[in-house]
């Protein structure tokens, strides 16, 4: 691509944060809620069927807030009103908001705009018809964490913008099928990225899926490029991960805003990404962030 494929509405900058939302004092926290610094969790990226259910029912709620929000999003509302809305499905539903306090973020969910590759913080920022929007949900319930994200069209979006989120959806989904027992996690990356390039597309390296159940982020990582010989973690069955492609319509490198979070791509081109958290099974991978 010669010319950057950017918003119609140009780029974006950052608009003004709500009060803190609060979280009622009977739902139980993560233990990285009040400071900074790495998550303190040690557990094994392998669960027990006792684990795995838990990782389904956080999961659930975390994509029936996914659901609720689809039905309400219209140009017009804010991201801190997406925000509000995800916040009060997951509390009413006994969830805590596992984005709200981690390492110092101030919401209970990312939405990441246009230009925005991920961690978009929600605030005044008003959705535009022509708009693409991720909206990336974690709901904490029973000591684990449930971790899924999706894309929404504001309005008429153009085709090049369209086919960008059609397309990443399948990239994850080819991910999701690449997954069996004895193969390296690279195997994922190296699918999404021959088809990612097959429309020219980045592939964003420094952001990539994780181990997830009661750490929110393992440490366990899982590219979505080629990385081989790199990251060579073998899967094993009851290991649990999230699977969660970013690919943009212009170059993969990102650069981060001065609020510690928001990352973009460095030439303002747009992004699109889908995320499952998932665990391997004898024939493949279950997904376990399904409402
Ligand atoms: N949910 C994101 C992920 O998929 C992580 C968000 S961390 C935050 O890993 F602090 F930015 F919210
Ligand atoms: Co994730
Ligand atoms: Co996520």
């Amino acid at each position: 691509m010669t010319t950057v494929d950017r918003a119609p509405r140009g780029l974006l900058t950052a608009g003004k944060l709500s009060p803190m939302r609060q979280v009622p004092q009977a739902i139980a926290r993560p233990e990285y809620v009040g400071r900074m610094g790495p998550e303190r969790v040690t557990a094994s990226d392998i669960k027990t069927e006792a684990t795995i259910e838990k990782i389904r029912r956080a999961g659930a709620i975390a994509a029936q807030t996914l659901d609720v929000i689809g039905q309400a999003l219209q140009p017009g509302m804010t991201t801190d009103e997406v925000d509000a809305i995800g916040h009060e499905y997951m509390i009413a539903h006994g969830a805590y908001p596992s984005t709200l306090q981690y390492q110092g973020f101030p919401k209970s969910l990312c939405t990441s705009l246009n230009e925005v590759i991920c961690h978009g913080i929600p605030d005044s920022t008003v959705l535009q018809e022509g708009d693409i929007l991720n909206v990336d949900v974690t709901a904490y319930l029973d000591g684990v964490h449930g971790d899924t994200n999706r894309m929404f069209l504001i309005g008429e979006v153009d085709q090049a913008a369209r086919d960008l989120v059609t397309h990443t959806k399948i990239a994850m989904e080819r991910g999701i099928r690449a997954v069996k027992p004895g193969r390296e996690v690279n195997v994922i990356g190296r699918v999404i990225e021959k088809y990612a390039k097959r429309f020219g597309y980045g592939v964003v390296r420094e952001y990539t899926g994780h181990g997830v159940g009661e750490a929110f982020h393992s440490g366990l990582i899982i590219p979505h490029y080629d990385a081989a010989p790199l990251y060579n973690d073998v899967m094993e069955e009851g290991m649990v991960f999230t699977i969660e492609p970013m690919l943009t319509l212009g170059t993969a490198a990102s650069k981060q805003w001065d609020d510690g979070w928001t990352v973009v791509t460095a030439d303002g081109s747009r992004s699109a990404q889908f995320e499952h958290t998932i665990v391997v099974r004898a024939d493949g991978a279950e997904v376990l962030t399904l409402p």
